[in-house]
């Protein structure tokens, strides 16, 4: 504000200082004073403004942005810290090593995990749940990180597992038509199925096509104990939001509980069957909203296990977005494009050779390492290329060229698991039958 106010002083000024010069010389005086002086004022402003917003953290479904420092975003939230002991508990119950996610520190967040490992302990029945809101034709990386993730717990404890294919929220907050939100629903179904799960144990469905009957007096039974402040303050809604905007968190919340599923897909459809959700911290709001109405209904408060965000190509400032192919990988992208992509990531490299080998790269704020650190399963060749490329032996060219191999590889192979899915898997996997069995 000082700065504008300045800047008015300035130029009354100039004005004060002209009175007794012709309007040509005036005119002249203006212009050298626009280029000069408020010119370059102004861009300082823009830029000192633009440095404050994106070191301020937007998380929500709908925003996430600025340099995210993850330990204040759980407090916020009020979820807990996953900590070795947890992970320790999750490897002994289930036999077998967490998953790198897990064990690096990718999915680092949760909510009443430990209630869910006491049920599974004691013999006792739970289900996943996870969903995607169809914006794009494919996936991209990030999107894959919950469902690679939600593969391996459903593989290692032997669970059923839901997923809501939100086309309906699609069509409220990016104003898609519905008919294109469900042809993306059912292409990126395709992505999902290519996953690998098990067939016998997974329900797949779009929320068009599934609200109704049980689950929707479920969703007016959640929506009820949900009022508009509350929606409000936890969404940041406006007196703009369209009403559907209201009523959608009670739709993505209904799956959280079993006696949503009217087709007899758990045994006892009355049976409060315990819920875990794997998903990025950006989906807390809906579901810690979701576990402050459950008590009230004589539901179980559905557990969370919760992600870092898989950072976009531009940078470590936020969630890829959709609508700019270029900020993200898909996995429909062509090897060529992969490669194009990845080389114009933002890196930590130094910016010459010479002070590569003198101070390393700066890891934290390297794309390709970090890219490297999700994807790459090798703990030995991580901690090798850490050391190396961070004490500068190691180029960022080499870097990139090893991520190129390490995405080629996973896109190819899921490339070549989705042009197996066909149109009667996808039907399959969408019909609705018991599961647990
Ligand atoms: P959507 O389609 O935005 O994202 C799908 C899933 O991917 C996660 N995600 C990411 N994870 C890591 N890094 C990223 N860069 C990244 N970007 C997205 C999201 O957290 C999500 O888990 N409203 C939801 C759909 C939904 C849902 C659910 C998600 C319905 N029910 C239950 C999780 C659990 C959505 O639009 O997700």
């Amino acid at each position: 504000m000082e700065t504008i106010e300045k800047m008015i002083e300035d130029f009354k000024k100039v004005l004060d200082d002209s009175t007794h010069t012709s309007p040509e010389t005036l005119k002249h005086e203006m212009i050298q004073w626009l280029d000069e002086t408020l010119s370059p004022r102004l861009k300082q402003v823009l830029e000192e403004r633009e440095t404050q917003s994106s070191s301020e953290q937007t998380v929500t479904p709908f925003v996430v942005s600025g340099k995210i420092d993850y330990e204040k975003v759980i407090l916020k939230f009020g979820c807990t810290k996953i900590d070795e002991s947890l992970i320790d508990r999750v490897e002994r119950l289930t036999s077998r090593g967490a998953h790198v996610f897990l064990r690096r520190g990718f999915f680092y967040a949760h909510r009443d995990l430990d209630k869910i490992l006491d049920c599974h302990e004691r013999g006792d029945k739970f289900y996943l749940y996870t969903g995607r809101g169809p914006s794009s034709e494919s996936l991209h990386l990030g999107h894959l990180i919950p469902f690679l993730f939600t593969k391996y717990l459903q593989e290692a404890f032997k669970v059923p597992l839901v997923i809501q294919i939100t086309d309906d929220e699609k069509k409220i907050w990016k104003k898609l038509n519905k008919e294109k939100s469900k042809r993306l629903g059912r292409e990126n179904v395709k992505d999902i199925i290519a996953c690998g799960f098990d067939a016998s144990n997974t329900f797949i469905f779009s929320s068009y096509a599934t609200v109704g009957g049980k689950f929707y007096e479920n969703v007016v039974e959640i929506a009820d104990c949900v009022t508009v402040n509350k929606a409000n303050s936890t969404f940041g809604f406006t007196g703009e939001a369209s009403t559907a905007k209201m009523i959608f968190p009670s739709v993505q919340a209904a799956p959280s509980f079993s006696s949503s599923f009217p087709h007899k897909l758990f045994p006892d459809e009355k049976k409060n069957i315990p819920c875990l959700i794997p998903c990025a911290i950006d989906q807390d709001p809906y579901f810690r909203l979701t576990r402050d109405v459950a008590p009230r209904l004589d539901f179980i408060k559905p557990a969370l296990i919760e992600s870092k965000f898989f950072p976009a190509l531009r940078g470590n400032n936020g969630k890829m977005s959709a609508s700019d192919a270029n900020s993200a990988i898909y996995i429909n992208d062509s090897a060529k494009d992969i490669k194009r992509k990845i080389n114009s990531a933002v890196t930590g490299g130094r910016d010459n050779l010479e002070d590569q080998k003198k101070y390393g790269a700066k890891l934290e704020e390297d794309i390709p390492f970090q890219y490297l650190s999700f994807f790459l399963e090798d703990d030995a060749e991580l901690e090798h290329i850490k050391k190396e490329y961070g004490e500068g032996r190691m180029t960022t060219g080499d870097v990139k060229k090893r991520l190129v191999q390490v995405v080629t590889e996973i896109v190819e192979r899921h490339r070549m698991a989705r042009a197996a899915v066909t149109d009667e898997m996808v039907d399959a996997f969408m019909t609705p039958r018991p599961l647990f069995e």
